[in-house]
């Protein structure tokens, strides 16, 4: 990866005499560039450019290379590989379009494997190339370095690369390291990730995401890196969710899932195109926000109220000072100024009084973060509160918290944040977007916190049992299991389902029924009639002998009804669960995470009320828990109005059991729902007591 990617040696095949080709321009931007390496540009026609030297083939360059710029036609660049291997190339960037995105699959994969058989990683194909300030190498056709950073940005787009690389100037969002991955034939984000975790040059690493083929590498690998990785990810609504036959099918879209796995990798999400340069600015010069704690301090009230608002909205609502904080801050404005939070140092706020309360509230322990607001006003000089803003947190000694600034006005107040980025500070012209920058500091340090936690290793106690159960599903020419047989499986993993029987006559119904315990439920049991309680399939609170022959009577003459030719397995009896509060699990097997769990508020409406959660699976217990609080229902299962709390822990188990079950049987469950499960207040766990099992078609 260094040779591909850090080349002290390049040849550009395909270098061009002719201006405006991207052979040419590749070379010119090298040189433009200030490349420190040597440059071997290959073309069988020409013998100079750019006062370069040209070599008519690979073979031809006097000595071993590290890496090649390609820029000759598709068809053209697999024969080149040979060449380069003989010539020791660690690398290949693959600038050429038409390989797989346009169908061609088999010569992309070709291209790879001889790469790699010679130990050469290949970039791309189908990408702008790599832009690196660091190394003064601008390895590629965009027009030239970006503004210097610490930041390393890789995109999937190579023209949104380019168009970040120009805006890096204007939005002054400073950038190290510019990475085109295309295709993603061969390096994909986990390498890349992986690579930028060790680059000195790299502080913080930026992603633009359309798409993973393997998303598992990508959580793995985000999940062992020690910097922040913030991800926009385009292209959310087209995916998935279509012909889903359970809840959860009907519920897993690409954002959610997406979302999910960002939470587990640790990686910090950008809303927009402007939220990723905002928050990339923040987290690549800020150290993280440890604490909730955060202190807004500013000279206009109407900055601060928006301020706060922003603070609410981005997870870190603002919370009042301790007395001994507004005590000290208080001699620092005039009598009118306020010391709560935001702190209003008011309009007639110098730089002193802005060096005061920061050197004072920075250094302070209550304080986890600080934000920095700044309205333009005629008696102050936005640079020299700028400059005395960064001389106050030097002062400070603090360099393990984070801070953000926002100066409204106008030319001298850009200015003045000109110097306080050049100064490591990231400043931002509108309070919400100070807050959000911090904000996402403060969710960095929350993810990491439990981000490496390991999973429950799997209680599967019985998995052969529930292949069997599947396998005869499946022998009977089924792609779905009924609720007796899925509550099988549930089983043989441990989750606590309510005890369920089938019986195929009246007596054989009494007979389960007394051994269960009335009151019970009964359900019709038939793999042709999934919605049972549409086809009058279900009695519930049951409680006697006679109860039970009169339901078994009934259900079966409905069931008849609803479709004579349903195959009827019987009647399901099973104990009548006490009332508690309904929440739904269930599971896809996304195409590029793999199992993937849900949680939710359950029963009927779930499908209405779309409030659910996702996690890839196998979930840890940290997880499982910050699921139960994700959802807006949370706080009726926190209990509310005199409720007692449900029971957060048994669920949050049960959460991790079920992924854990999902992930050892992935190759045969596609999708499955527990709904509803019936959760009871604290210390008395819950009931599984309706369940489904979509399997995958084989
Ligand atoms: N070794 C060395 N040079 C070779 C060669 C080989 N095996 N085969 C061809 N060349 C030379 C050609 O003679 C030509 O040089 P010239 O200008 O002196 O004639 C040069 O390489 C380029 O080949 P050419 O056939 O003129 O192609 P092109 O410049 O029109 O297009 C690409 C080449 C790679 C730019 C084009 O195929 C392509 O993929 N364009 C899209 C790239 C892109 O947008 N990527 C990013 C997407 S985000």
């Amino acid at each position: 990866m260094n040779g591909l990617l850090r080349p002290n040696k390049i040849a550009v095949v395909g270098a061009s005499a002719t201006p405006g080709k991207i052979g040419y321009t590749v070379v010119k931007n090298l040189l433009e560039g200030g490349y420190q390496g040597k440059i071997y540009p290959v073309n069988p026609s020409a013998t100079e450019i750019l006062g370069l030297k040209v070599y008519p083939s690979i073979r031809d360059i006097p000595e071993d290379i590290d890496a090649a710029i390609i820029t000759i036609p598709a068809k053209a660049v697999l024969p080149t590989v040979d060449e380069l291997g003989a010539k020791g190339a660690k690398g290949m960037i693959v600038i050429t379009s038409g390989f797989s995105e346009v169908g061609l699959k088999e010569l992309e994969r070709e291209l790879v494997e001889k790469a790699n058989s010679y130990g050469i990683r290949v970039l791309g194909p189908n990408i702008v190339g790599v832009l690196s300030n660091s190394d003064k190498m601008n390895g590629s056709f965009a027009p030239f370095l970006p503004l210097e950073g610490k930041a390393s940005l890789v995109s999937q787009s190579g023209a949104l690369l380019i168009a970040i690389d120009a805006a890096s100037y204007i939005r002054r969002v400073g950038f190290d390291k510019l990475i085109s991955i295309g295709n993603m034939s061969d390096v994909d984000f986990a390498d890349l990730i992986t690579w930028l975790n060790e680059d000195p040059n790299t502080s913080c690493i930026s992603l633009y995401i359309e798409g993973f083929r393997d998303g598992r590498r990508f959580i793995e690998a985000a999940r062992n890196a020690n910097k922040p990785i913030i991800a926009l990810k385009a292209g959310v609504s087209a995916h998935g969710a279509a012909a889903a036959a359970s809840h959860t099918g009907s519920l897993a879209g690409a954002a959610k899932v997406y979302g999910a796995a960002f939470q587990q990798a640790g990686v910090v999400q950008a809303t927009d195109l402007n939220d990723l340069f905002n928050r990339t600015l923040s987290l690549s010069l800020q150290p993280p926000m440890k604490g909730d704690n955060l202190l807004v301090i500013t000279n206009g009230g109407g900055v601060g109220v928006l301020a706060t608002d922003a603070a609410e909205k981005s997870g870190v609502p603002l919370k009042f000072a301790p007395a001994d904080v507004q005590a000290e801050l208080k001699k620092h404005m005039p009598e009118f100024g306020s010391a709560k939070n935001p702190v209003d140092l008011t309009g007639m706020a110098g730089t002193e009084w802005y060096q005061a309360s920061i050197r004072f509230a920075f250094a302070h322990p209550w304080v986890d973060g600080l934000v920095v607001l700044y309205c333009e006003t005629a008696m102050t000089d936005p640079l020299e509160i700028a400059k005395g803003i960064k001389k106050a947190i030097v002062d400070s000694g603090v360099t393990d918290k984070p801070v953000t600034v926002s100066f409204v006005g106008g030319e001298r107040s850009e200015e003045a944040m000109r110097w306080l980025v050049e100064n490591g500070i990231p400043a931002y012209g509108a309070p919400d977007l100070a807050v959000n920058a911090i904000a996402a500091l403060r969710e960095y340090a929350r993810m990491k916190e439990i981000v490496r936690e390991e999973a429950m290793p799997c209680l599967a106690q019985d998995r052969e049992r529930a292949l069997k159960i599947i396998n005869k599903a499946r022998s009977e020419g089924r792609d779905s299991l009924t609720e007796i047989e899925a509550k099988e499986v549930f089983e043989c993993y441990g989750l606590p389902v309510t005890p369920t029987r089938l019986a195929r006559n009246e007596d054989e119904a009494v007979a389960l029924a007394r051994e269960i315990g009335y009151p019970v439920v009964m359900k019709i049991v038939s793999p042709d009639i999934l919605h049972k309680s549409d086809a009058g399939g279900v009695r519930v609170n049951i409680k006697d002998d006679a109860g039970v022959r009169e339901a078994f009577k009934t259900i079966m003459k409905n069931a008849k009804e609803y479709k004579a030719t349903a195959n009827i397995h019987g009647i399901a009896v099973q104990e009548m669960a006490p009332w508690g509060t309904e929440v739904i699990l269930g599971s896809v097997n996304d195409p590029t995470f793999g199992p993937t769990m849900m949680f939710g508020l359950g029963g009927i409406f779930v499908e209405v009320l779309k409030d659910v959660t996702f996690r890839v699976a196998p979930v840890t217990s940290s997880q499982a828990l910050r699921m139960l609080d994700e959802i807006r229902g949370a706080p009726i299962i926190a209990g509310v109005r005199g409720e007692a709390p449900r029971d957060r822990q048994a669920l949050a188990d049960v959460i991790c059991q079920y992924s854990t079950m999902i992930l050892d049987l992935a190759d045969e469950v596609s999708e499955s729902d527990a709904n509803p499960v019936l959760v009871y207040e604290s210390g008395k766990g819950l009931k599984v007591v309706d369940a489904r099992i979509i399997l995958k078609k084989k």
